[in-house]
């Protein structure tokens, strides 16, 4: 081998193949657990974990979901693939979860449902859908919007921009700013609704302020994406959490929908969730079927089954399902109560603040309206951990910790 070949070789070899790769940042929500998990002081609490805990502090298996897998594990079922698009049974519960028993788009057949890897996975067919088929590649976002949302849009070649959602003077719905913004959207453009539960503000629309919404977006002729990641979860009621869904479908729109069943089932690592297009009619909504299948087949060829089974149970049977519209309403009314707590012992610690957006705040998440050197103040004095932007999760929140947070708050507040 020539000297100049084998300089060259031994440079090749000696550098990894890697070697290249700079270190991204980490996870913004994953790295308050890392921090918590290291902190030492025995009243810590950790606000930024967005999965529900019982009043212990402990993850919760629903009654509805053990008894539902309990039945699975004895029906004795086969593990063969399941097909592109998941369980039709799960897939037509689904549908009908989110639109309602009597829903005319259901019976006219012009919805097409495939089962997704949870809510991300469905955002994620969603957008590379869009990206390949909508009008036009842009997608409007609220701000502030989940954190994820705006990766899974781009990622998938699609322009992400936003519109005011929140309001810091009031911690609420910046209604007239969100009205503006929309009414200037580029026709032809997607736009991004959370349906219920608004993470992370906590803030969501009224129903006279959807149908503000409805009727802008309509004139604007703007295509709707609607994520439900939190259906029953926020007011205790699914129906009443579908209002939004189902008031723009009744008023026209065809809209696309990512539905999780993560939060509301607590099947948070069994992945299930559901994306559908409403079309036209039943033709439109088999050939958009035929090109869903073909954006998936190449992702992850077809959804695991264990968790689908289990929820179609729980949608099916109705002593089942009546258990876990009890089991939801348990972990909403928790939520709500622990909320009312936190707001009153925040009156008795002698704040004067105005609290009142913490029981008007909706769902797992409350915007505090802290400032960051607030937030860092209550995790380096006070073992609280949260996100920078001042997001809690209040599923994090027990009667045993709830005295400590109210003390801790007011203390970076006063
Ligand atoms: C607004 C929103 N959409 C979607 C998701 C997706 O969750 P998953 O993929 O666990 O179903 C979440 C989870 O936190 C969320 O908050």
């Amino acid at each position: 081998m020539s000297v100049s070949k084998k300089l060259f070789s031994t440079a090749v070899r000696g550098k990894s193949w890697w070697s290249h790769v700079e270190m991204g940042p980490p996870d913004a929500i994953l790295g308050v657990t890392e921090a918590f998990k290291a902190d030492k002081n025995p009243k810590k609490i950790n606000l930024g974990v967005g999965a529900y805990r019982d009043d212990q502090g402990k993850p919760f298996v629903l009654p509805s979901v053990k008894e539902a897998e309990r039945q699975v594990i004895a029906a004795n079922l086969d593990k063969e693939y399941a097909g592109i698009v998941g369980l039709p049974e799960f897939t037509k519960l689904s549908a009908k979860l989110a639109l309602g028993e009597n829903s005319s788009v259901i019976t006219d057949k012009r919805i097409f449902t495939t089962q997704s890897i949870s809510g991300t996975g469905a955002l994620r067919i969603g957008s590379e859908f869009l990206s390949k088929y909508s009008k036009t590649k842009v997608i409007y976002q609220p701000t502030p919007t989940w954190g994820n949302h705006v990766p899974v849009f781009k990622f998938a070649g699609m322009d992400v921009k936003q519109y005011r959602y929140y309001d810091k003077s009031t911690c609420g719905f910046d209604e007239a700013g969100a009205l503006a913004d929309i009414a200037q959207i580029p026709e032809g453009s997607v736009i991004l609704l959370h349906a219920c539960a608004h993470n992370p503000t906590g803030v969501d629309p009224s129903r006279e302020q959807w149908k503000k919404i409805s009727d802008i977006v309509k004139k604007r002729n703007l295509f709707v994406f609607f994520d439900m990641a939190y259906q029953g979860f926020a007011s205790g009621d699914v129906d009443n959490d579908a209002f939004a869904v189902r008031y723009f479908l009744e008023q026209g729109h065809n809209i696309v929908l990512a539905q999780s069943f993560a939060k509301n089932m607590g099947l948070y690592g069994e992945r299930v969730g559901a994306f559908s297009v409403v079309c036209a009619d039943a033709d439109e909504a088999a050939r958009v079927a035929s090109q869903v299948k073909i954006l998936i087949r190449p992702l992850y060829s077809n959804p695991p089954v264990h968790g689908a089974r289990i929820a179609s149970r729980i949608l099916a049977d109705p002593a089942l399902n009546k258990q876990w519209l009890g089991d939801v309403k348990l972990m909403a009314d928790r939520i709500i109560t622990m909320r009312t707590q936190l707001k009153d012992l925040l009156a008795k610690e002698g704040s004067t603040r105005n609290w009142e957006h913490i029981t008007n705040q909706i769902g797992m998440f409350c915007f505090t309206g802290i400032n960051p050197q607030q937030v860092e103040k209550l995790i380096k004095e006070h073992s609280v951990y949260l996100t920078k932007d001042g997001r809690i999760s209040v599923a994090g929140i027990s009667s045993n910790n709830v005295a400590y947070l109210a003390h801790a708050l007011h203390q970076v507040t006063k």
